[in-house]
């Protein structure tokens, strides 16, 4: 008998999702969800959205849907945080021990290690899917493929609908 691990049917349920929502809001909201429903190490998931630079303020990642504690960090410039720094390069940054990371914004006493992986319309970021764990070292090469996954997912839906 196969065996199917949590993370491939997550991945299932997110594929199925994204087939069945009228807007990338929507697959948005079911993400954060789906993920920090099923998957017990994701304590904090959450959207950030680019908003461009105004002739009054630089370009800031805005807090879009997310599950999980509140957090004081609803705006965060691109030159702060570790979704800042995903954000300005483009790049999955996966943090093991976030404590050790001079770059880290805090959002609960509690988170141990985060995953922050950037979404792209037309190879520009977008903005970008932030999971925050209790646990230390808690995303490891599947947990990347799956959240890469979902960014990538939303991505697409964006990019669908022209934006
Ligand atoms: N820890 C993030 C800030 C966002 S909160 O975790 C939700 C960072 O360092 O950028």
């Amino acid at each position: 008998m196969a065996v199917t691990s949590k993370v491939d049917e997550v991945r299932k349920e997110v594929d199925r999702l994204a087939g069945s929502v009228h807007s990338a809001s929507e697959l948005m909201e079911k993400i954060v969800r789906l993920l920090h429903g099923r998957m017990l190490k994701y304590n904090w998931v959450g959207f950030y959205m680019l908003e461009n630079s105004t002739s009054s303020q630089p370009a800031a990642l805005v807090l879009g849907p997310f599950q999980g504690a509140i957090t004081p960090h609803t705006r965060i410039p691109l030159n702060q945080g570790i979704c800042g720094a995903a954000a300005a390069t483009g790049k999955t940054l996966v943090i093991d021990d976030v404590s050790a990371d001079a770059r880290y914004l805090p959002c609960s006493s509690e988170t141990k290690s985060e995953i922050v992986v950037p979404i792209f319309v037309k190879n520009e970021v977008v903005g970008e899917l932030d999971i925050d764990s209790h646990f230390p070292a808690a995303f490891d090469d599947e947990d990347r493929e799956l959240v890469q996954h979902c960014a990538a997912l939303v991505g697409k839906l964006l990019e669908r609908s022209g934006a």
